[in-house]
């Protein structure tokens, strides 16, 4: 008999718990879930058509973030987006398990249920993670409750959680009424973030948001500073790579015609040179200057940039390292970032290359210098 509710109305139709594998719903392989920022969501999707002419758009589940369907396995297609890492897009999981959800905190359970489906999935002896998206303007349930409650799921058997660093994600993305549920290696997914949100904390005496662009590619790219090493940093002003370099223990040379920030100008260990990089690099008095380090973040076009980099190429010690971001217009994002990697290529060696998380209209590209022996891990 069915109950009613104390205000004498029927009670509110909530729908059956169902759930349903990927390959139930248009007869494809698998599905995932792709993200980039909204403005190069779609040539981050032509990306991944690139290396899976068959994949196939299903929607946009919010601005930046696409659900698409392929023929290949899941472990097939990351296998080749990690030997051919894409520019644009900035994370992408399976979906394996789909899920009607409606907005109530009954979706808390169906998702539970969904994810006990992948439980035999799960490698017990490799650590794991939920990462969670809610897509939907709700307030009934966040991400922290659908971590909280699904862990508690995949950990039952003693699966160990470790949310820094896990070796395996289950991947949840949740719409207003559809939740989209993946198990995989972290490895497989281009970034160890939901969405490759990677997120830091502002610190003090900050100098500008670009600090997180640095410390972002570091981390992707696997990229350290050589204590009491040298830098250099091209388009240095307000300061902020500087800073970065600076609380890393380096000695650096900042070229940019704009003044820096009253800390670093103040600061012994920087030189602050206010010519445009160009000259800096022709420069008779500094011809003799070479670096473990350098940076570019100096705002022109990317082939430019490509070029200044190039000229910059002989100013670095044979271990050092060097990360630059290449700016790039709306038009032709794909083909002038392309266009400039080429101009680097015949000096560098390109570690890694990808819009991060904190880049605007940009990527930011890592490099070592050519015939010197790549000795760090990236993409
Ligand atoms: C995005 S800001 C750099 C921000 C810096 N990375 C930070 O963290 O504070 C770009 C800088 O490039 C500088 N710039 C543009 N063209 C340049 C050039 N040809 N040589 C040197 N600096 C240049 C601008 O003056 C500007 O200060």
């Amino acid at each position: 008999m069915e109950t009613h509710r104390q205000d004498g109305r029927p009670p509110r139709r909530t729908p059956k718990p169902c759930l349903w594998y990927n390959n139930a719903v248009d007869g494809s392989t698998s599905q995932f879930v792709f993200t980039a920022a909204p403005e190069a969501a779609l040539v981050a999707f032509r990306e991944i058509q690139r290396v899976d002419p068959k994949a196939r758009l299903l929607d946009w589940l919010a601005p930046g973030i696409g659900r698409a369907a392929t023929d290949l396995e899941w472990d097939r297609l990351a296998a080749t987006l990690r030997r051919r890492p894409p520019l644009f897009v900035r994370h992408v999981c399976p979906v394996q398990v789909t899920v009607r959800l409606a907005g109530s905190r009954q979706d808390l359970d169906l998702l539970s249920d969904a994810a006990a489906t992948l439980k035999p999935s799960l490698n017990p002896s490799l650590s794991f993670s939920v990462q969670t998206r809610i897509l939907a303007d709700q307030t009934v349930y966040g991400r922290f409750n659908v971590n909280e409650r699904l862990a508690a799921v995949l950990s039952a058997d003693g699966a160990a959680i470790d949310v820094r660093q896990p070796a395996q994600v289950l991947s949840v993305v949740c719409t207003l009424d559809q939740g989209y549920l993946g198990l995989s290696q972290t490895a497989d997914n281009l970034s160890d973030w939901a969405g490759g949100e990677r997120r830091f904390k502002r610190e003090q005496g900050q100098v500008s948001r670009s600090e997180f662009k640095l410390l972002e590619a570091m981390e992707l790219f696997g990229l350290e500073f050589p204590s009491g090493g040298q830098g250099l940093d091209l388009g240095a002003a307000p300061g902020g790579w500087t800073r970065v370099m600076r609380r890393h223990a380096m000695r650096v040379v900042a070229v940019d015609p704009a003044q820096l920030h009253p800390i670093l100008a103040s600061d012994p260990v920087v030189e602050h040179v206010r010519q445009l990089a160009h000259s800096f690099l022709t420069n008779p008095r500094y011809a003799d200057l070479r670096f473990d380090v350098i940076l570019s973040d100096a705002r022109m076009d990317a082939r430019d940039s490509a070029r200044l980099m190039v000229m910059a190429a002989d100013r670095l010690r044979r271990d050092g390292w060097a990360l630059v971001t290449l700016k790039l217009p709306q038009r032709d994002m794909a083909e002038i970032a392309i266009r400039a990697i080429r101009i680097l290529r015949p000096r560098y060696f390109v570690v890694g290359a990808r819009q991060l998380f904190h880049d605007r209209s940009e990527i930011t590209v890592a490099l070592t210098l050519r015939g010197a022996a790549p000795n760090r891990t990236g993409p």
